[in-house]
């Protein structure tokens, strides 16, 4: 059951809810680590990482119970501070537990995480920022020990604004002796949403969303109920296809700011979109002009997870696109088995040049990562014809049974 089979050539029309985000509900999971108390998280999307991710939770001697989609986690008795390393190569938020464990147990050890196929993923910005914190680092046979013994805050200056290591020194700070600044820190919705998390519990951090974010570190945080933040790359990913198939889709809870590097380009090509309240609601009667150039960039520009499914909406625009993938050196997996389906796309490096053609064709594809799965699925629900795309378990990782959320608004796509 780990393919798709789609039948092109159908609109998409209906009412679709966008989940809670997956990138905010794995760093407020990392987060529950601080906490002594019982944390009630709701409308927990099922997506196989944050299974991982319970799964790791659990193995470190947190209690994690599911009732409907409310997580209910205690933390307050964890005792292990490895996280196993078969759990831990699976998922790249693995490395997101680092800074909470610290700041509870002053010692972990971890080893290299895994993640979408996208890049070298490299963790050096997180290890730098952890040795600001004064934590002794030694990396051997693959795994990295941490003794946080003498943990304390401190000025950080990031080199890049990256997501996971702005997150994992805001959770190894939150206990620490001392107040700490992160410099030229990542902007992302979801670094706010862990702030909120956080300061729920009782922690001191202000100024996320913005370059700089300020840590005072406390004793203690205690119980609390949250419910995270919508997920802007799959109101982004419903916008495209909707674009790109045609038809007339309201997609509702969501937080249209923070995709609004999309919907300017969407509205600036032609297509017809109604922002009201926490919906959209795009009219298309299929693809319109090209958008000419995307740059994927940190929050606020235009974000790498939307990069393969805007690349698809322009294989079938009118006119040129230039997409520069600026945050992931191998980001362009999916262009290949676009030119199996008729597109016409230039690759060198880190930039593809996509020039539209009147129609793609199905073919037998496959997914190499989350995004680029979602991507594809598009593809075939606008092509001529049958597409197969194999190895649609990458699309689980960050959506909810994709296939019956499309085939709900009128698509024609069988898991098998
Ligand atoms: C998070 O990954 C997201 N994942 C990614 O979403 C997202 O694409 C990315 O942020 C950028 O927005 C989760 O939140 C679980 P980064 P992360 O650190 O934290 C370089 C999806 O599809 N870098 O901001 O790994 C890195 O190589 C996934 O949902 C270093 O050089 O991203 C990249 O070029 C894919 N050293 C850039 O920073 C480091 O120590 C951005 O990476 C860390 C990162």
């Amino acid at each position: 059951m780990d393919r798709f089979e789609i039948c092109g050539g159908t609109t998409l029309n209906g009412v679709v809810k966008v989940p809670c985000a997956k990138n905010s509900y794995l760093a407020i999971l990392a987060a529950c680590v601080l906490s002594s108390g019982e944390v009630y998280l709701h409308n927990c999307p099922k997506f196989d990482d944050i299974e991982k991710m319970l799964q790791i939770l659990s193995s470190l001697g947190c209690r994690v119970k599911r009732e409907e989609n409310i997580l209910i986690l205690n933390c307050s008795q964890i005792n292990n501070c490895v996280i196993p390393k078969e759990l831990a190569k699976k998922i790249r938020s693995s490395i997101f537990l680092l800074g909470p464990i610290l700041g509870r147990l002053k010692k972990a050890v971890v080893t290299y995480p895994g993640g979408c196929d996208i890049g070298s993923r490299p963790i050096d910005l997180h290890l730098k920022g952890l040795k600001y914190l004064n934590v002794k680092i030694t990396e051997k046979f693959g795994l990295i020990e941490c003794d946080a013994s003498s943990l304390m805050g401190e000025n950080v200056h990031l080199d890049y604004p990256s997501v996971g290591a702005t997150e994992n020194i805001m959770m190894a700070a939150v206990l620490a002796k001392g107040v700490t600044k992160i410099f030229n820190a990542a902007k992302e919705p979801e670094i706010v949403d862990l702030q909120n998390f956080i300061n729920k519990m009782g922690g001191k951090i202000y100024g996320a969303g913005t370059d700089t974010i300020t840590i005072i570190g406390v004793d203690k945080l205690s119980s609390v109920e949250y419910t995270p933040i919508p997920d802007r790359i799959i109101a982004g990913t419903y916008l495209l296809a909707t674009a790109s198939c045609g038809g007339d889709v309201t997609i509702k809870n969501v937080e249209y700011e923070h995709i609004y590097s999309l919907i300017t380009k969407l509205k600036y090509s032609g297509y017809d979109l109604n922002l009201k309240g926490d919906t959209i609601r795009l009219v298309s009667k299929g693809p319109k002009n090209a958008f000419g150039s995307i740059e994927t960039l940190p929050y606020p520009g235009f974000p790498t997870d939307l990069q393969p499914q805007g690349l698809v909406l322009q294989t079938v625009s009118n006119g040129t696109t230039i997409i520069r993938e600026n945050l992931f050196e191998t980001r362009f997996k999916h262009v290949p088995e676009l030119i199996k389906m008729g597109a016409n796309i230039i690759t060198r490096d880190r930039m593809s040049i996509v020039t539209g053609v009147k129609k793609l064709y199905g073919a037998e594809v496959y997914c190499s990562d989350l995004r680029a799965g979602a991507a594809l699925t598009i593809a075939g629900m606008i092509a001529e014809g049958k597409t197969i795309l194999n190895d649609v378990h990458n699309i689980d990782r960050g959506y909810e049974s994709l296939e019956e959320v499309f085939n709900s608004l009128g698509a024609n796509i069988k898991r098998f």
